[in-house]
């Protein structure tokens, strides 16, 4: 099996990006498929499956949320011989009463990992919470850049999970025995609201930077007149109702179960990312 590489999807994502290089850096060879990847592969364009799956062993799926694509291409996978797959999914995609769902998201989702459980194929299912990186690069950067985080999340807190974590458990589950039928919660070792996570931000990047939250009719307002579509920032408010109501603010054991270890911290995690604006 060793000369087989393993793919890896959504390759230069926050997730994607440090499995491909945790993988390298244990000498496996990885194909690291993205639209702007080594590997050019769209989601959109059934074409480009072929060549990703073309004599590969194992493959981590980042899925195009909103779309039920991971069903025929796992159904591809198989028929190119692909042995293992672990999946990227999220907290709460078993629960109805998580999130509002108005896009149909996670149906789409939940449907992937019936698609791969059904597989027959070994499956991995990786279902983090709240990643710490969306303040150091996804979601909240840009405002976490600009020093002011306007969110409808009250005193909300989570357990952000960190995708250096995420991408340690992802890599084990490619490349070790022991992991097939497991689905892992992912989270971090203890809940953290917006505010003290922007204090310690603040603090490691020298610069004043505040949270302030916001009504949600407020939220959707200031996101129409910054020229979003009413129903897409809508959506967005829909996105932070679980920090604000607190459903992600439970520790889970998949860190521990899949490596042994406890979770990396957020002290560990704002210790370690590069800030936007910290010189700016
Ligand atoms: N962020 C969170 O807090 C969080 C929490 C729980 C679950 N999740 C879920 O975790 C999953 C992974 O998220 P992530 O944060 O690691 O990803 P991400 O940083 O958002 O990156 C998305 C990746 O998908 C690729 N991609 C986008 N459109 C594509 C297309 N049409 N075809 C092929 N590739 C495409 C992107 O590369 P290109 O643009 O170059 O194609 C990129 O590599 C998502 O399903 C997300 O919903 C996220």
């Amino acid at each position: 099996m060793a000369e087989h590489p393993i793919l890896v999807t959504g390759a230069t994502g926050k997730s994607g990006r440090r499995v491909v290089s945790r993988l390298r850096a244990a000498g496996h060879p990885v194909r690291a498929a993205a639209r702007s990847g080594e590997h050019p592969f769209d989601w959109t364009d059934a074409s480009t499956w072929g060549a990703a799956l073309e004599g590969i062993r194992a493959a981590y799926v980042v899925q195009l949320d909103g779309t039920n694509l991971v069903r025929p291409f796992v159904a591809q996978a198989r028929k190119h011989g692909v042995r293992r797959i672990v999946l990227a999914s999220g907290r709460g995609i078993d629960d109805p009463g998580y999130v509002r769902d108005r896009t149909g998201m996670r149906d789409g989702i939940a449907d992937s990992e019936a698609a791969v459980r059904e597989s027959g194929l070994e499956w991995t299912i990786s279902r983090p919470g709240w990643f710490a990186q969306n303040f150091s690069e996804g979601f909240f950067a840009d405002a976490v850049a600009a020093g002011e985080l306007r969110l409808p999340a009250g005193d909300g807190a989570a357990t952000f999970v960190d995708a250096e974590d995420i991408a340690e458990v992802v890599a084990a589950a490619l490349t070790e025995d022991g992991h097939a039928g497991q689905t892992y919660e992912l989270s971090g070792p203890s809940a953290v609201s917006l505010a003290e996570a922007v204090e310690a931000i603040s603090a490691a990047a020298s610069r004043e930077i505040r949270y302030v939250p916001l009504s949600i009719e407020d939220y959707v307002a200031e996101l129409v007149d910054q020229g979003l579509p009413r129903a897409e920032a809508a959506i967005f408010a829909d996105v932070i109702e679980p920090l604000r109501e607190g459903r992600d603010a439970h520790v889970s054991d998949g860190v521990q179960r899949a490596l042994g270890r406890s979770p990396r911290s957020f002290a560990e995690f704002v210790k370690t990312a590069t800030w936007p604006g910290k010189f700016g």
